[in-house]
């Protein structure tokens, strides 16, 4: 079971979501190709990954290529994918110093070896680091997560099992616990910029009670100060699950 979001990092979520969007925008707007919208979205992951940690936030998911951006032009696909790679290489000072865990979720086997082995190697590297743990969502698609979920918890009953014992139906609980990172607990704030009001296939499991926040700014022009607006209008949301809140009707 993945622990209980309780509640105990007061009005501070202890797990935020970032749909990164608009680097292309920033660079039209700029009249520079797309890639420079890119290189300057991969500086505001890095100082997010700061602002973040500094604020006490403990997971930070981070929406880095999807498994639908396979369909941009080739050069656009492979410079994302190298941006990857440089902050994998670039950054491990930074999180030794900072105790920063790196995570992935998302389709490994999907993705070039150079890549994969750099995210496997950096998770490996910082596994047992307690700091805040940056998760790159990489080849990932929220549908395609539960798909490869249901599929490894079917493979995994079925293992053991022959004939009518073999699985008929799933619960909430297996699906659940075959996600990519069942330990770590569902987001509490998703946050979009550049003002698309869209989910756009991420965290579709985990999200399912998560705050949303849309900011109308480009991500490559997004601050610390735009992070401590997005938890302060979390901080003032009343999360009921489902539920009713005391005293109101
Ligand atoms: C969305 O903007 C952005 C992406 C698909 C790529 C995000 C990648 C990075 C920020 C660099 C890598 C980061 C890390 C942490 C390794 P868009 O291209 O869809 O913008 P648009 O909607 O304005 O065209």
């Amino acid at each position: 079971m993945p622990p209980e979001n309780d509640g105990t990092n007061g009005n501070i979520p202890v797990h935020v979501g970032i749909i990164m969007d608009g680097n292309g925008r920033w660079a039209k707007q700029r009249g520079l190709p797309r890639t420079a919208g890119h290189l300057e979205g991969l500086k505001t992951a890095k100082r997010m990954v700061k602002e973040a940690s500094d604020r006490g936030i403990k997971y930070l998911s981070l929406y880095v290529f999807s498994t639908e951006n396979w369909k941009r032009a080739a050069g656009e696909v492979s410079f994302i994918l190298g941006l990857v790679k440089q902050y994998l290489l670039k950054e491990m000072d930074f999180s030794r110093e900072n105790r920063i865990r790196v995570r992935h979720a998302g389709n490994m086997a999907g993705l070039p070896e150079d890549i994969a082995g750099e995210i496997r190697k950096a998770c490996e590297e910082t596994r047992d680091f307690t700091g805040m743990q940056v998760i790159l969502a990489l080849n990932y698609g929220g549908r395609d997560e539960i798909v490869r979920s249901v599929n490894r918890a079917i493979n995994e009953v079925n293992k053991n099992a022959e004939g009518s014992a073999r699985v008929q139906g799933l619960t909430e609980e297996a699906v659940r616990n075959f996600l990519d990172n069942p330990d770590i607990p569902d987001p509490d704030l998703v946050i979009r910029t550049a003002g698309e009001f869209r989910i756009s296939n991420f965290l579709l499991w985990e999200g399912a009670y998560a705050e949303y926040y849309i900011s109308p700014k480009f991500w490559p022009d997004w601050t610390g100060n735009d992070l401590e607006e997005a938890i302060g209008s979390y901080g003032k949301r009343d999360r009921r699950f489902g539920g009713v809140t005391e005293g109101k009707t």
